[in-house]
């Protein structure tokens, strides 16, 4: 898993999390800490391990005992022999929609495509009809919830995507709902615009005015309120083409937006060429990519975003490991989270799937949902690891070996969630998210 130099410092974007309870703290008794390093080359494993926290960042991280005999001032918390690893980064959701689409999933099972279903009525301009008809409290409630519950399965932090709002008010809309459930919730959260999902059916007879709108009005609104870090496409042919994604993502760029794509998921759109040409931060889906785009990524230091949940339903495969090593490609594991082809809750169980479908072992299991995740959304400096530096973000998890975390299913839960060295306590969330 090579891949690229990191670039400058990441953002923060939740930058009040528990800052006032800052403090020198050492959480030891571990059976393990296991972690990437900082460059995301190799994951290191401490038996007995220990990690310091100082100011809500990580100043050590190393063998227990010798820690707690140099830090004796440092206030310890027992992980009670349990694993620690950093706390997951979830680098492809989209979180933000209303009501579900279980019904599709019985006509896909009894044989209709996910394209046919789409052009009925159905896919997502059926959930968009739905989120236009929900309260915004309700919405930005709801993704509250769900980034909660996110958090109490380990993930620190959480990209999610506009996409649900189709028309230019209705991105914006959900865009602001984004910013504001961001301050209800102690995780980090990373706003993308999915601008190019699908075409509203209004723009039907006007497809031209919907990208000219959504370059020259949409994006530069974007970019003066800081709505998003990022802007997603859906590149493929019952979505959007490769010059129409060009357009939107090349004027994104140039209001310093990061750009990716959803690519080649359903047919070889060529986005994965595009995603490598642009230098996009991730392209996501590529269960149709071919080994020459894989290259192509790993040429451009762009990660690849597999996500197994979706593939399963849509009845398609993953690459097998073997391949990906050999294009020399620097992938992650993501749930993908959306009503319509994964409605996925647990990244642990789809970095299970993934490992098992892939052929993944387990340190490239933790590599695919830590610093590889976190590299997917240019923050692989703050979080992903817990090198000095980092965000105290981590997880004492209800097991004793690395080993484990992909094998269990349902997977294994966090005993303790931490971020900024803070322990947190968990939510019981279990009774408010879903539907
Ligand atoms: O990532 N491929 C496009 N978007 C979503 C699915 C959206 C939906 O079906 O509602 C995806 O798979
Ligand atoms: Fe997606």
């Amino acid at each position: 898993m090579n891949g690229p130099p990191s670039p400058g410092p990441g953002r923060d974007p939740s930058s009040r999390v528990v800052a006032g309870r800052a403090s020198y703290l050492i959480l030891h008794n571990t059976s393990e800490v296991v972690t990437p390093d900082s460059e995301g080359r190799a994951i290191l494993r401490y038996p007995r391990g220990a990690v310091v926290f100082r100011g809500g960042r990580v100043i050590e991280v190393g063998p227990g005992p010798e820690l707690l005999r140099r830090h004796t001032d440092a206030r310890p918390l027992s992980a009670n022999g349990r694993l620690v690893t950093p706390g997951l980064v979830d680098c492809h959701t989209h979180m933000i929609f209303a009501g579900h689409r279980a019904g599709e999933l019985q006509r896909r099972l009894r044989g209709e495509g996910y394209a046919a279903i789409a052009a009925g009525g159905g896919g997502i301009r059926a959930t968009v009809a739905a989120t236009a008809a929900e309260r915004d409290d309700t919405l930005e409630k709801s993704l509250a919830n769900r980034l909660e519950r996110w958090r109490a399965n380990g993930c620190t932090s959480v990209e999610v995507k506009s996409g649900y709002g189709l028309t230019p008010s209705g991105e914006i809309r959900l865009l602001e709902l984004m910013r504001a459930a961001a301050q209800r919730v102690p995780a980090r959260l990373h706003c993308t615009a999915l601008l190019l999902h699908a075409l509203p059916p209004e723009f039907r007879e006007r497809r031209t005015e919907y990208l000219a709108a959504m370059v020259g009005r949409v994006l530069p609104e974007i970019a003066v309120r800081q709505l998003a870090s990022a802007v997603d496409v859906f590149c493929d042919p019952m979505a959007f083409s490769v010059e129409e994604c060009r357009a939107v993502l090349t004027r994104a760029r140039e209001l310093g937006l990061d750009v990716k794509l959803h690519a080649d998921q359903l047919e070889r759109s060529q986005g994965a060429r595009l995603a490598a040409e642009l230098g996009a931060c991730s392209a996501d889906h590529l269960e149709s990519a071919t080994e020459d785009d894989w290259k192509a990524l790993a040429a451009a230091g762009v990660v690849g975003v597999l996500l197994p949940a979706a593939a399963l339903t849509l009845g398609q495969s993953l690459p097998e490991a073997a391949m990906l090593r050999r294009a020399g490609a620097r992938w992650a594991i993501s749930t993908d989270f959306n009503p319509g082809t994964a409605p996925a809750q647990s990244l642990i169980e789809c970095a299970a799937l993934a490992a098992r479908q892939c052929g993944f072992d387990a340190e490239e299991t933790l590599m695919s949902v830590t610093w590889n995740a976190a590299r997917a959304l240019r923050v692989e400096t703050e979080v992903g690891h817990l090198n000095p530096g980092a965000w105290g973000d981590a997880v004492a998890w209800e097991c004793e070996a690395l080993e484990e975390l992909p094998y269990w299913l349902p997977a294994v839960r966090p005993d303790t969630v931490f971020m900024r060295g803070a322990d947190l306590a968990l939510p019981s969330v279990e009774r408010r998210v879903w539907p």
